[in-house]
């Protein structure tokens, strides 16, 4: 997937524009505060979803106006062709390829991009639940139908805590927990097993661009942390063994809090480089590191399901990295087509294919 043009009315801080990206590497470079993140989350919202800073669509219109329209031709599927979102009044609106569509989700059926900013560093940084959800967000673009899985099973979670508050006054209801627990265990299993296949896809293509962005130094894997003592080689009937096995031990305590302590919505992932958990030793730059690595996988994992390579966004990636890192990301992820932002000029790694975009005051040069 090839970003040919891409134009922009009355977007944020952006002065009305038409840019035409090279086909491998895009830097975009300019002093703070200037519009580079605004023109990464401009060719984001493409992808038919919201914003990745969480903004609404009233912020992006340009400060006194009361519309914003975008506009992108592309390649893809074999051919040349565009798509358009326009809001004001508070109404959004989309075409692709000129015909009015209803809904966002129609772009996604189109195009497709692969973003890390900053917050992404939250995955390593931050609490188990954000690595849950990257890992189920993940899947979701694989297998339509684990939505709906996770949904299922959170609102079991959800009944089965409320009846553990209730049994502490009745204890008479003790024997209805057994028919949550049944369905807990085969959802629960389920969503193990697209975790555990999913994480074997993951792991080679992690495990390559990590190597080349370290300069074949370090070796990343990447770890389920289970709560229940399963195992990635499990089969679905011993996932559910162990699962039952785990509700029944944790009961006591289970009743004791109101809460289930333990199942898939308690578990973790854990990165290692070298065997040294990334979250608790990593500098900031193996984080950072790690975190590409992730996000580049998930890009050739969608590759390999969609046949066409979504396009890369890397809004401020290339600092705390050094200059073979550097290096790696602006000349060797070849065969995507990339958007990198940064504060200067790279005047060390030079890039050797693609082109240099200045961004001056919203002016796009
Ligand atoms: N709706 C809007 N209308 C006009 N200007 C806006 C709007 N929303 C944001 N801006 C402005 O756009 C400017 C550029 O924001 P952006 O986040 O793209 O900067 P940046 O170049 O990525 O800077 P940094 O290097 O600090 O990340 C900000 O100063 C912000 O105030
Ligand atoms: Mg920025």
């Amino acid at each position: 997937m090839i970003v040919t043009e891409l134009r922009f009315e009355n977007y944020r801080n952006l002065k009305n524009n038409t840019i035409v990206p090279a086909e491998n590497v895009n830097v975009i470079y300019g002093e703070n505060a200037q519009g580079k993140t605004n023109l990464i989350e401009a060719i984001w919202l493409f992808c038919g979803g919201h914003s990745f800073r969480g903004s609404k669509e009233n912020e992006m219109i340009a400060f006194d106006n009361k519309y914003f329209r975008l506009g992108m031709n592309f390649f893809s599927g074999g051919r040349e062709q565009s798509a358009d979102i326009a809001f004001g009044q508070n109404r959004k609106q989309i075409w692709i390829n000129g015909v009015e569509r209803s809904s966002s989700s129609y772009l996604t059926e189109v195009f497709s991009a692969v973003v890390f900013s900053p917050e992404h560093l939250n995955l390593i940084k931050r609490g188990p639940n954000i690595r849950r959800r990257f890992i189920d967000a993940a899947i979701c673009q694989h297998r339509i139908r684990y939505a709906s899985l996770l949904s299922k099973y959170q609102q079991i979670i959800n009944q089965r805590n409320a009846l553990l508050k209730d049994i502490r006054k009745h204890s008479e209801l003790k024997d209805t927990l057994a028919i949550w627990d049944d369905s807990l265990i085969t959802v629960g299993a389920m969503i193990m097993k697209e975790r555990y296949d999913y994480l074997k896809m993951l792991r080679e293509p992690a495990k390559t661009y990590h190597h080349g962005i370290s300069a074949e130094k370090e070796t990343l894997d990447i770890e389920y942390q289970s709560t229940t003592k399963t195992d990635e080689n499990d089969d679905f009937g011993t996932l559910t063994g162990k699962l039952r096995a785990a509700f029944d031990a944790s009961q006591r305590e289970d009743f004791y809090t109101g809460y289930t302590s333990v199942g898939p919505h308690r578990d973790d992932l854990d990165f290692k480089i070298n065997g040294i958990s990334v979250r608790r030793f990593g500098s900031q730059g193996q984080q950072r590191s790690t975190v590409l690595s992730l996000k580049l996988s998930e890009a050739e994992l969608l590759y390999q399901k969609n046949e066409e390579r979504p396009v890369i966004l890397l809004d401020d990636v290339l600092s705390e990295l050094d200059n073979s890192r550097q290096d790696f990301l602006l000349n060797k992820v070849e065969a995507y087509q990339v958007f990198v932002t940064c504060c200067e000029e790279s005047n060390k790694v030079q890039l050797k294919n693609g082109k240099v975009f200045y961004i001056e005051n919203g002016v796009v040069k």
